[in-house]
C-alpha cells in the first residue's frame, strides 16, 4: 500500500510518501517547507498562507521524488490535529482535493500519535516504547496502555521548544533558537539555580523562563544561562520519562519532536535508559521533526486496521488529544 501524507499543524508544511514493507515503513520521499516568522512568534493565518503557497508544489515534488505516479497512490492521509486551525485546514483541504481528484480514500490522523508510530515503523526492535515527544508547541510523555496511547505527563504551560525559542528571542538569537542555545551551552560551566517544577507527572517551564530572562538582564554569562536551562529542563523531562517507564514497566524509550535533535537531551535520556537496562531509540532527524511521512505511515496503519473516513467527515480538530484515538491497529 502506497500512501501520501500531508502535515500542517504549525510551522511546517510537509508531504511524504510511504510504502508498507513486511509490516515496516519504508519512506519513499519526505519534503517540507518551514515558515519562519520575521519577528515574534507564529501567526496562524500567516503560517497557513505560507503553507497554501507551497503545498501544491510539495505534493508534486514528493510524488516525483518517490518515483511513483499519482495513479499508484492508494491512500491520502492528513494531520487532523492538534494544531493551529488555519494551518490544519490548509492541509485538510489539500487532502480532500487530492482524494476527490484521484478517487482514493482519505484518512485523518493524530499528529502526536504519528510521532510515536514513525519510530515503531522505521526502527527495528522499537516495538512498545515510551515516547518523549518534545517539540515547539508539544511536550508529552506518551505510552500505549489498554487500547490507547495515554499521556503520562505533559507540560502545564508551554512546550519545551517554545521555552527555548522565547528565551532565545529575548536575548536576540535567530529562530528556531534551540540549536543556538545548544551551541552556547557547550561553553557554559557554572550552574545557575533555576526553578525545577514537576507537579505530579507534569512539568511547567514558564517560571524557569522568567528566571532565565532575569539572569540575562542581570548580565550573567549567556553561555552559563543556556547551560543551566538545558540541564534543568532536560533533567525534568528525563525524570518524568523514567517514571512513566517504571510505571508502565516498558523497557524502550523513543525520542520525537524537533528538540530531540539536541545532543544533551539525547545523552541524558540515553544514560537513564542504560541505567534501567532499557533500549534507547531516536528516528532520523527528518522523521523527528514535523513531517509528512509520519502522517502517511499512521494513515496506512489505521486504514489497514479497517478505519474509514468519508470526505464530508474529514474535519480537523485543533484540540485532538492523543488519548482520544482508539488504537485499532495494535494488540
Ligand atoms: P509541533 O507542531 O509538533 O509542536 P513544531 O512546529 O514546534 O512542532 P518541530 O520541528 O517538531 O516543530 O520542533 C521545532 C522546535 O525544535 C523548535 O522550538 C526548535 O527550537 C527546537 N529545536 C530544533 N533543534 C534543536 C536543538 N538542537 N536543541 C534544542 N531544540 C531544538
Ligand atoms: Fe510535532
Amino acid at each position: 500500500m502506497l500512501c501520501i501524507g500531508i502535515e500542517g499543524t504549525a510551522h511546517t508544511v510537509g508531504i511524504g510518501v510511504v510504502k508498507q514493507n513486511n509490516g515496516k515503513c519504508s519512506v519513499l520521499s519526505n519534503v517540507l517547507k518551514i515558515y519562519r516568522p520575521e519577528q515574534g512568534g507564529i501567526h496562524p493565518r500567516e503560517a497557513a498562507n505560507h503553507h497554501t503557497l507551497y503545498i501544491a508544489d510539495l505534493i508534486s515534488e514528493s510524488v516525483k521524488k518517490a518515483n511513483v505516479s499519482f495513479s499508484e497512490i492508494d491512500l491520502i492521509s492528513f494531520s487532523k490535529g492538534p494544531g493551529l486551525g488555519p494551518c490544519l485546514r490548509t492541509g485538510a483541504t489539500a487532502a480532500r482535493a487530492l482524494s476527490l481528484t484521484l478517487g482514493k480514500p482519505i484518512i485523518g490522523v493524530n499528529h502526536c500519535v504519528a510521532h510515536l508510530e514513525i519510530g515503531r515503523g522505521t526502527l527495528s526492535d522499537c516495538t512498545d516504547p515510551v515516547l518523549l515527544y518534545t517539540s515547539g508547541a508539544n511536550t508529552q510523555v506518551i505510552a500505549f496502555a489498554e487500547g490507547r496511547y495515554r499521556v503520562f505527563g505533559e507540560t502545564l504551560d508551554i512546550g519545551i521548544g517554545n521555552c527555548l525559542d522565547k528565551f532565545g528571542r529575548t536575548v536576540g538569537l535567530d529562530f528556531p533558537c534551540g540549536p543556538a542555545i545548544e551551541k552556547l551551552a557547550i561553553n557554559g560551566n557554572k550552574y545557575l539555580d533555576l526553578p525545577y517544577s514537576i507537579k505530579g507527572m507534569d512539568i511547567a517551564f514558564s517560571g524557569l523562563l522568567t528566571a532565565a530572562e532575569q539572569y540575562y538582564r542581570a548580565n550573567k554569562s549567556l553561555e552559563d544561562i543556556c547551560y543551566s536551562i538545558q540541564e534543568t529542563t532536560f533533567a525534568a523531562l528525563t525524570e518524568v520519562t523514567e517514571r512513566a517507564m517504571a510505571h508502565t514497566e516498558k523497557d524502550e524509550v523513543l525520542l520525537g519532536g524537533g528538540v530531540a535533535a539536541n545532543k544533551k537531551l539525547r545523552e541524558m535520556v540515553q544514560t537513564m535508559a542504560k541505567e534501567r537496562g532499557a533500549s534507547f531509540f531516536v528516528p532520523t532527524k527528518d522523521l523527528c521533526i514535523d513531517n509528512g511521512a509520519m502522517i502517511a505511515w499512521l494513515g496506512v496503519l489505521m486504514y489497514k486496521s479497517g478505519i474509514r473516513l468519508k470526505v464530508e467527515d474529514s474535519f480537523i480538530d485543533q484540540r485532538f488529544r492523543t488519548d482520544m484515538v482508539d488504537v485499532t491497529w495494535r494488540e
